[in-house]
């Protein structure tokens, strides 16, 4: 009689602390006091193991029937307090997105993507997609299919990166040295006429001052019926005025040479010696001018045609490339190549671009 009123009073009492218990904290500090090692609940429980079975059969399920009332209650009023918790802190954090923000964001567009963005913008308005290959290319691709036979001394010229091993047709596997071997992909997996620019990271075993293990180009391919050097010249001057934002842009084609185009031409372009630094512009052959090179090109050999199975009867085209970090450097006067990869934010802050300046024929290429 006297056990059950104990357990009956501290049940109550038990109770109703829990429901008078503001914080998660303090639940937990009742569930020790009821339920821990030395707890009131915990200390009921050990009697049992004294008692006779009458009296156990008895009190047992009274103190069982506590600790379940206890353990249930607790269990309860802990989640209203966490969601309680929860609630006052989502109010308290809850940001009005319709607020102007009080702070630009921060971060900028590196130089390089900023060039590929306006490069793929001013060929995008002459027609161009952009597309794509793979960095780790097969030397089928990159050499064998561009008329670089095996024996070929550009091979060597391009101070490969290969891979130990071959892939499962026996073709070496290396980093592409150039952004050619997307010409090859483009013809074999499309339907002429073509008309492509294709950028991306290319590398090399060469470092110094203006030169990196891994930099970036740009190739342009046009296949279709009837294209000639005139077209060519009149592509690349299109691109170099719209890119360089000036009419006076002048071009020389030089003879050269390519595996993969004939003929070929290294085009110059026109510049001014200006405070110490070349800017572009007007013929090179002018007083206090020169000429500087700033991309391979040519008419695609008919070898290379035929290599991605069309026919060089019935197709021709033209294809150009250049590096993409020389045209940021001489657009936007940055004079050393290492810098563009070393990830220094304060390079980046003073030579990156506004992510909200999209470069647009009609707003401005440059941002
Ligand atoms: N792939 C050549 C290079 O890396 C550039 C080039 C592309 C030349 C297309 C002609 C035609 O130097």
């Amino acid at each position: 009689m006297d056990e059950m009123t104990n357990i009956e009073t501290l049940q109550a009492g038990l109770l109703a602390e829990i429901d008078a218990a503001d914080t998660p904290e303090a639940v937990e500090a009742l569930r020790v006091r009821a339920l821990g090692k030395s707890g009131e609940i915990t200390a009921l429980l050990k009697t049992l193991g004294a008692m006779t079975p009458e009296q156990r059969s008895a009190e047992g399920p009274k103190i069982h029937g506590c600790r379940e009332a206890v353990t249930a209650a607790l269990t309860a009023r802990k989640a209203q307090l966490e969601t309680a918790v929860l609630n006052q802190k989502l109010a308290a954090e809850a940001v009005d997105m319709s607020l102007p923000a009080d702070m630009p964001p921060s971060g900028s567009v590196h130089p390089v993507s900023q060039v590929m963005d306006e490069l793929a913008e001013i060929f995008a308005d002459m027609g161009f997609a952009v597309a794509t290959g793979p960095e780790i290319e097969d030397d089928w691709h990159n050499f064998t299919a561009l008329n670089i036979p095996e024996t070929h001394p550009a091979r060597a010229m391009h101070d490969t990166f290969y891979f130990p091993d071959a892939d499962a047709e026996g073709r070496a596997m290396l980093l592409r040295t150039h952004t050619s071997p997307v010409q090859i992909r483009t013809m074999v997996g499309g339907n002429p006429p073509i008309r492509i620019i294709a950028p991306g990271r290319v590398y090399r075993s060469d470092s110094d001052a203006t030169h990196t293990p891994m930099f970036h180009q740009i190739e342009g391919l046009v296949i279709d019926k009837g294209i000639t050097l005139g077209h060519l010249k009149w592509t690349l001057e299109t691109f170099l005025k719209a890119f360089f934002e000036r009419d006076d842009i002048v071009l020389r084609l030089r003879p050269s040479y390519f595996p993969f185009t004939e003929p070929s031409a290294e085009v110059d372009v026109g510049y001014k010696q200006e405070k110490g630094r070349r800017v572009i512009g007007g013929s090179g052959d002018d007083e206090g001018h020169g000429w500087m090179e700033v991309l391979g090109s040519g008419m695609v050999h008919p070898k290379v045609i035929e290599a991605a199975g069309l026919d060089p009867d019935e197709w021709q085209g033209f294809a150009f490339g250049t590096g993409v970090d020389r045209l940021a450097m001489l657009k936007y006067g940055m004079d050393d190549l290492r810098a563009f990869f070393d990830g220094d934010l304060r390079w980046l802050k003073h030579y990156g671009f506004s992510a909200l300046d999209i470069p647009t024929l009609s707003g401005g290429i440059s941002a």
